[in-house]
């Protein structure tokens, strides 16, 4: 026989053997520090209203809504993101409500910067999708998005935002050209320490639906397309591309969506860009693994592994919905 490389010398499984050696070599590791933290909102008085395609995941009330964020504070979590279930009635083709300084955004910024001042950062998505009757994220006219129309209002929804306390605007719309609008809307303002997280890679993916369920877009979409607006999930290169132009236009952070399908766009922008990058498992891949979960199908732990893998790929953070759960549950 003959006997080639470094065994028997060399025995990768040696520093295996102990928990200890494990915890030694260990490249990458996961803490509160690592998750963004999404949160819906509905209006209402003390609500918590559970999402059905997406089990442990609820909808808070405002006056109900610090249950869910001194969970997040014990854990260390050090940002949450807003998102609104807006009442069919305040809908329209416009999506005016966005920009309503009374809309549920508004006044949940309002009442958490009141509480926990800046023990906490506050996230907000900027789109039009919570808000239009069609469900689109930005304006329509004859079945076209239209992108420098849409523009004028997502400035109008990240001025207010800002105004009222959020700590990073979060554009997750794709519209061409926005962050550098909106970064010199908020510079005019004053707003120059405003962050700007870009959904800079963001894929017209299937794995949203739970989301649209829990803002209640899904009914409003009737099985339209964003395919005209966010990227070809074939693509790769153009990734680079989107990124690098947000960036230009003043991102400070960029992200990745979804999350586990991803992991290789995720590595190529953290390699090329060495940007804060974060990455977003987002509705239909939490729905799937806690599904498996909760049918005892797959173990707990799956849930773990695919946010660490997020990391390893390059991820600095990452929006999941069950972060809180997550870091109860395990000694992280
Ligand atoms: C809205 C928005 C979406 C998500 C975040 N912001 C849905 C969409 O683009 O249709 C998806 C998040 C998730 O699925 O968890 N622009």
């Amino acid at each position: 026989m003959i006997i080639t490389g470094k065994y028997p010398k060399l025995r990768m499984r040696r520093s295996r053997k102990e928990d200890w050696s494990r915890r030694l070599i260990r490249e990458n590791t996961l803490s509160g520090s690592d998750f963004v933290l999404p949160i819906f909102l509905t209006d209402g008085k003390n609500k918590k209203i559970g999402i059905k395609s997406m089990n442990g995941v609820y909808r808070y009330s405002i006056d109900n809504i610090s249950k869910i964020i001194d969970k997040a504070l014990k854990n260390k979590v050090p940002m949450i993101a807003l998102f609104p279930h807006t009442n069919t009635k305040l809908k329209n083709v416009n999506g005016s409500e966005a920009f309503n300084e009374n809309n549920l955004v508004s006044k949940a910024i309002v009442a958490i910067k009141n509480k926990y001042k800046n023990s906490i950062g506050i996230m907000c998505d900027v789109a039009l999708d919570p808000y239009t009757s069609h469900g689109h994220d930005g304006l329509i006219k004859k079945k076209e998005i239209l992108n420098d129309e849409t523009i004028k209002i997502l400035i109008k929804q990240s001025l207010m935002q800002a105004q009222m306390g959020c700590d990073v605007i979060a554009p997750s719309d794709m519209m061409d050209g926005r962050i550098g609008y909106i970064r010199s809307k908020l510079d005019e303002f004053n707003h120059k320490d405003t962050i700007i997280l870009s959904y800079a890679a963001k894929y017209h993916s299937s794995f949203y639906g739970p989301f649209r369920d829990a803002v209640g877009s899904k009914n409003q979409l009737q099985g339209a397309s964003k395919s005209s607006y966010q990227m070809n999930i074939a693509n790769s290169d153009e990734a680079l591309h989107e990124v690098a132009l947000d960036i230009e236009e003043g991102a400070d952070i960029v992200m990745v969506k979804p999350g586990m399908p991803y992991l290789d766009i995720i590595s190529k922008i953290k390699n090329t860009f060495k940007m804060p990058t974060f990455a977003y498992q987002v509705s239909g891949e939490y729905s799937m693994l806690q599904n498996a979960i909760d049918q005892g199908w797959l173990e707990k732990e799956v849930m773990l592994e695919s946010l660490l893998c997020l990391k390893r790929a390059g991820a600095d953070a990452i929006l999941s919905y069950s972060a809180v759960e997550l870091l109860k549950e395990f000694d992280l």
